[in-house]
């Protein structure tokens, strides 16, 4: 099988009896395109590297200088900036160096930049810390642009940390490098740090290219601290597994300091599959993959076209949809009616952000099958509105 069929071989009956929160949330009757979890199944290789580290009993301490290795080096060449093993810190997936960023930059009171609308956990994370969240605001007519004249009007002396989120969930945007430099120049001229969240740096579509943030001068590469996993491109959330840099040793040195004794670093199984996920030879996985994620999302396009009043963004990158349902019904609304009448659940807009109402956030990251079913299931709801 071609690897293309193989990104479209999901079926529901399959899903249902594999494990996963995905597929387990809702009764069996649901077609969950909720979470940002895809349905494809795990590389060969992964597989492979996973199954011998069970053979070979590997769960005694570790030593990850070998991984740390091969991720500075990764950094050097895929995102431009030059560190060494000692600046790549491992986290249990990209939240940790979040928290991590946070916990450097901010005290109770501070406030904290992300866009309107963001990735949910970034507001629970700076509430739980009792930081203050500042929305930048996006316009979704000019298809989410990061207007850098917007950024300015809410930064005060108490803004510590601004969250960059490229490729971004839930918006599908991806930075291009003039809304990088506002950005940029800006947490430059306020003195502010930045994190910048790129763990879907791999999905893109119509050739775009993945700009690094911190890559784009000194300035901003010394006060940025740079996260990336491996959950959306290999489909491995479960494994749990990121990292993060910084140029800036102090910062390095810092975060080191926070993390201590709860920042321990990947598991062995994590350890063993992450030299797969970087290494060149399994770019065909990523390249099939976003083969069949442009077949999805055109078809995706196509259909909500015709369903009269959804409007769709262009999607630039990450599997995850946004679409406006212009009906009169709000987010929660529209949720709980596709989920109770449609039996389709959906993410709604408004869980990240007051901006995404209206909005519902639809993970597409599944095979024709699985997303052609959710699509009539919302279509058949509509219907029954415009009677
Ligand atoms: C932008 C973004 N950041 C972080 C995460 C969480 O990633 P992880 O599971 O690697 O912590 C997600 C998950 O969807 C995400 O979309």
């Amino acid at each position: 099988m071609y690897n293309e069929d193989i990104f479209n071989s999901s079926t529901i009956e399959g899903m249902l009896a594999a494990p996963g929160r995905k597929w387990h949330r809702y009764p069996p009757d649901v077609i969950p395109l909720w979470i940002a979890d895809p349905d494809f199944p795990t590389a060969p290789g992964i597989r492979k590297v996973i199954q011998q580290a069970i053979d070979d009993e590997d769960f005694l301490y570790s030593d990850n200088t070998k991984v740390r290795n091969i991720l500075a080096e990764k950094i050097a060449t895929k995102n431009g900036l030059q560190v060494s093993k000692d600046e790549v810190i491992l986290t249990n997936g990209v939240e940790p160096a979040l928290w991590l960023a946070l916990k450097y930059s901010c005290k109770p009171g501070d406030e904290v930049v992300i866009t309107d609308p963001s990735y949910n956990e970034f507001k629970k994370i700076i509430e739980a810390s009792d930081c203050k969240v500042k929305y930048w605001k996006l316009d979704f007519k000019n298809r989410y642009k990061h207007d850098s004249e917007e950024l300015k009007k809410i930064i005060t002396n108490k803004t510590k940390l601004i969250i960059n989120c490229n490729p971004s969930n839930p918006t599908g945007r991806v930075l291009n490098s003039e809304e990088l430099k506002g950005l940029a120049d800006i947490a430059i001229d306020k003195k502010i740090t930045v994190v910048s969240d790129e763990l879907w740096e791999d999905i893109l579509f119509d050739d775009r290219k993945h700009i690094t943030l911190a890559s784009l001068n000194p300035e901003i590469s010394d006060q940025t601290i740079t996260a990336w996993g491996f959950s959306k491109t290999w489909g491995v959330a479960g494994l749990q597994s990121g990292y993060c840099t910084s140029t800036n040793k102090d910062i390095i040195s810092e975060l080191k300091k926070i993390g201590t004794g709860i920042i321990q670093g990947v598991n062995n199984i994590a350890l063993r599959a992450i030299p797969v996920m970087v290494d060149r030879h399994s770019d065909y996985w990523k390249r099939d993959m976003m083969k069949h994620l442009h077949y999805i999302r055109d078809l995706c396009y196509k259909r909500f076209e015709e369903m009269g009043s959804v409007e769709a963004p262009e999607l630039q990158g990450t599997y995850l949809m946004f679409p406006k349902f212009n009906y009169g019904l709000k987010s929660i609304e529209l949720e709980k009616m596709f989920l109770e009448q449609g039996k389709v659940a959906l993410s709604p807009g408004t869980n990240f952000g007051p901006n995404g109402e209206y909005h519902m956030r639809i993970q597409i990251g599944t095979s024709e099958e699985i997303i052609g079913e959710g699509l009539n299931r919302i279509e058949s709801c509509l219907k029954t509105l415009k009677k």
